[in-house]
């Protein structure tokens, strides 16, 4: 008969052994794209397809986005009566998702989806409840590489508890499988869920809308702004591994240029994952230009992971710093007032402090190399002041180096 003391030393070393499958996969900021922010339950295989070939076509795939994310409306309305199983919808994927997901492999991308802690998904198919651990099995019988999972119609149950529960089930079905959390930042998962997944929404669902919000009723959509404004007092709880997600990208969705490159912009300062949501294979060259912007993606995927804090706000004109490796930084001048401003920043007079990371940017005893990334251009140093016309909802970054 095996030992109790033998028997919890298996399953410690079996824990072990699965947990340091999931260590490693987000080190940086995962990157992909997800159908929900364009195509909600309208999804299918040719689709799918369309954009796997689009992301590799037009530089996304070179820039860094690999995964391949199918929100919410891929299953049939019921589990399989005989096994249980979730069914991929026949008529949106005809092939089904093993033969998917073969083929977003084979285009050197990785493949995600989608389900939900409660009885049912946010759109009414089923959900993972009592399933956690058939279910993980499937996503890995698929080779599944991420795994999206939401918060709708889970009654009163414990949301660590919930979200603990399919961590174990992925790290036992034995796939490395990022694990997206998404409960909306309802229980303050940035204080939880760092051992539990590789991200966890901070916000309700995001909309093409610059700032305020969008009232449904029952639920509401915020705009960029208001997202960007709650993410400051949770910047520490992010780090290689695990990040604050404040939701998928809306840019080319109908925001203007300027307020493409800003959302984008401040995606990146904030460390956030980069999920792109429109339509890759209508993009114009302006939205393709913004989110293949390889020396901002720098920014948003270097490797000390460190958020970006809020340094001076004034006049709708605010400042954002991010201290990033080499001792180098990003800063970003944010124009959310609705007339174009002049900036004149003299580095010599400023001193900035990151109490978080500890860093500090003195333009007195160091000087720093100044380039622009949205222009691409070197601008001087920081022994001169640095001055521009930002216009209205638009930014200017720049990226310091030694
Ligand atoms: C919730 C999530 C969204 C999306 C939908 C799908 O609203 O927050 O990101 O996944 O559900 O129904």
């Amino acid at each position: 008969m095996i030992k109790r003391s033998s028997f919890f030393l298996f399953l410690f070393f079996s824990c072990k052994i699965y947990s340091q499958k999931f260590e490693g996969l987000a080190l940086t900021p995962p990157m992909g794209w997800n159908s929900w922010n364009t195509f909600q339950t309208n999804i299918s295989e040719e689709l799918v397809k369309g954009i796997v070939d689009v992301m590799v076509s037009s530089g996304m795939k070179d820039a860094g986005y690999s995964y391949i994310v199918l929100d919410d409306g891929w299953m049939t309305m019921e589990r399989d009566p005989k096994t249980g199983d979730l069914v991929a919808d026949p008529k949106k994927f005809p092939h089904g998702m093993k033969a998917l997901a073969d083929y977003v492999h084979s285009k050197g991308l990785k493949f995600g989806l989608y389900n939900c802690a409660g009885t049912t998904t946010c759109a009414g198919y089923p959900g993972t409840r009592g399933y956690e651990y058939q279910d993980a099995r499937l996503y890995a019988s698929w080779d599944v590489d991420y795994l999206k999972f939401d918060w709708c119609n889970t009654d009163r149950i414990n949301s660590i508890e919930a979200y603990t529960t399919m961590s174990t089930a992925l790290k036992t079905a034995g796939r490395p499988i990022v694990f997206s959390l998404c409960e909306w930042g309802t229980n303050k998962p940035w204080q939880w869920a760092a051992p539990v997944g590789h991200l966890w929404r901070t916000t309700g669902d995001i909309s093409n809308l610059f700032d305020g919000i969008l009232d449904h009723g029952s639920w509401q959509q915020q705009g960029i702004m208001r997202i960007v404004d709650s993410q400051d007092t949770i910047r520490q709880y992010a780090g290689p591994g695990h990040w604050n997600d404040p939701d998928m990208l809306e840019v080319g969705n109908g925001l203007t240029a300027a307020e493409n490159r800003t959302h984008f912009s401040m995606w990146c300062m904030l460390a956030a994952p980069l999920i792109a949501g429109n339509d890759m294979r209508k993009m114009d060259e302006s939205t393709k230009n913004i989110l293949t912007n390889k020396e901002m993606i720098a920014v948003n995927q270097d490797a000390l992971g460190i958020e970006a804090f809020k340094y001076r706000d004034r006049d709708s004109l605010q400042i954002w710093f991010k201290p990033l490796k080499n001792d180098a930084w990003a800063v970003c001048f944010l124009n959310r007032g609705s007339q174009s401003k002049q900036i004149d920043f003299d580095w010599q007079n400023e001193t900035v402090n990151d109490t978080l990371s500890k860093r500090e940017l003195n333009a007195k005893t160091t000087t720093y190399k100044l380039r622009d990334l949205w222009l691409k251009k070197d601008t001087g140093d920081t022994k001169k002041s640095s001055k521009a016309t930002i216009a209205s909802h638009d930014v200017l970054v720049l990226r310091l180096n030694k």
